[in-house]
């Protein structure tokens, strides 16, 4: 199968890519924002599935360009502005990147009439569980952040395309994922590099929000699954199954790297900050046989290994604007 995957030099993008290029033909359409490295992709680069295109899903004009110059049969929409602190700091681009490039996507895929298109979305659209239960897909989109905000409405308007030209959408709502190559502003990757680096842990307020854990490959294997077998026009959740306190998960980073607890300091929290992500993933495991297979622990061992042995990797993405971007964030908490 042919595929466009757009955000493929990100940090879920690109495991899709190296998952995926040996058995599919891969188009990776990319803008390379901070997040995006073609770094990541190095394993893949001259392989003959694979084709990279530096464009912005809100250029029409760019994104036209590449379906008509490789006319995909499916798609599997990843590009976002991904980070809830970044959109609190700076919401424009983020709206502008998760709503209206998700809709030029969606308008150029139904012009193409590809057919199959993953719209992959996130469990922080249903906001803040607070319930005894977990989310299923039926629960109502009650967002917090920009971020979430703009991905719930990129979410809703891709399920329109369904209802309203009945393109084949599958939308994807994965729980929060961890693993290697991931830019180290998220949680796990910030607190490794830190604790690496003997710097301090930045805790959110009393750092008992709870977040359910899911290993990378185990989305990318979801995101093939519901390529495959999902069907049309509905939702699925993808959970890690593994839920912890934010204390409990730095707690562990400071164990496996052999650093002191005395790195750890609160700091202010984040406005609007959702207490608890709980999503059942119920749905998809019924349909696809898919199940989240890896550890936690051994998974969170695999990535402080990963990030040990990429240190260059680590010390390129912290340039001059990821020290900006820490200053403004982290500065006056
Ligand atoms: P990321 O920030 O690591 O990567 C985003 C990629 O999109 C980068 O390669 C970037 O260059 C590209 N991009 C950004 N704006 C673009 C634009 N305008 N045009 C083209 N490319 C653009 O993100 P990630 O963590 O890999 O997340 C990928 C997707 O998965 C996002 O849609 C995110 O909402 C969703 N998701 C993420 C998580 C998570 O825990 N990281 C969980 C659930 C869902
Ligand atoms: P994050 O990785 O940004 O993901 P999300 O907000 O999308 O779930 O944050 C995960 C949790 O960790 C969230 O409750 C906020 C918290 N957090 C901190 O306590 N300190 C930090 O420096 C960061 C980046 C996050």
């Amino acid at each position: 199968m042919k595929i466009l995957v757009t955000g493929g030099a990100g940090f879920i993008g690109s495991a899709f890519v190296r998952l995926t290029a040996p058995v599919h033909s891969i188009v990776n359409l990319d803008k390379l924002t901070y997040a995006g490295n073609l770094d990541n992709l190095k394993s893949i680069e001259g392989h003959p599935n694979y084709t990279f295109a530096k464009a912005d899903i809100c250029d029409a004009a760019a994104v036209e360009a590449v379906f008509a110059e490789h006319k995909p049969e499916a798609v599997v929409h990843f590009a976002a502005e991904s980070h809830v602190d970044r959109s609190i700091l700076s919401p424009e681009p983020v709206v502008a990147t998760n709503f209206m490039g998700s809709f030029q996507m969606l308008e150029a895929a139904k012009r193409h009439g590809v057919s199959r298109y993953v719209h992959v979305s996130t469990d922080e659209v249903y906001g803040s569980n607070d319930e005894p239960h977990d989310a299923d897909e039926s629960w109502p989109l009650i967002a917090s952040s920009p971020y979430s905000s703009s991905k719930a409405g990129s979410d809703l308007l891709a399920l329109s395309y369904y209802k309203t030209y009945k393109m084949p959408v599958v939308v994807t709502r994965a729980s929060n994922n961890y693993g290697p190559y991931q830019f180290p502003e998220k949680l796990i990757p910030l607190m490794i590099s830190n604790a690496l680096d003997d710097q301090p842990l930045p805790i959110y307020g009393d750092g008992q929000q709870v977040r359910d854990w899911l290993y990378v490959d185990d989305h990318c294997r979801a995101i093939l699954s519901v390529l495959e077998k999902g069907r049309e026009g509905e939702v699925y959740n993808v959970g890690g199954s593994r839920a912890l306190a934010n204390l409990d998960v730095v707690h562990r980073i400071l164990e496996i790297t052999g650093k002191p607890e005395s790195l750890m300091v609160r700091v202010k929290d984040r406005p609007g900050h959702d207490r608890r992500y709980a999503i059942t993933s119920e749905k998809i495991e019924k349909e696809t046989g898919w199940k989240a297979r890896m550890d936690f622990e051994v998974g969170l061992k695999a990535t402080v290994d990963w990030y040990v042995a990429n240190r260059e990797w680590v010390s390129r993405v912290k340039s001059g604007a990821y020290r900006d971007y820490y200053s403004q964030n982290y500065g006056a908490r």
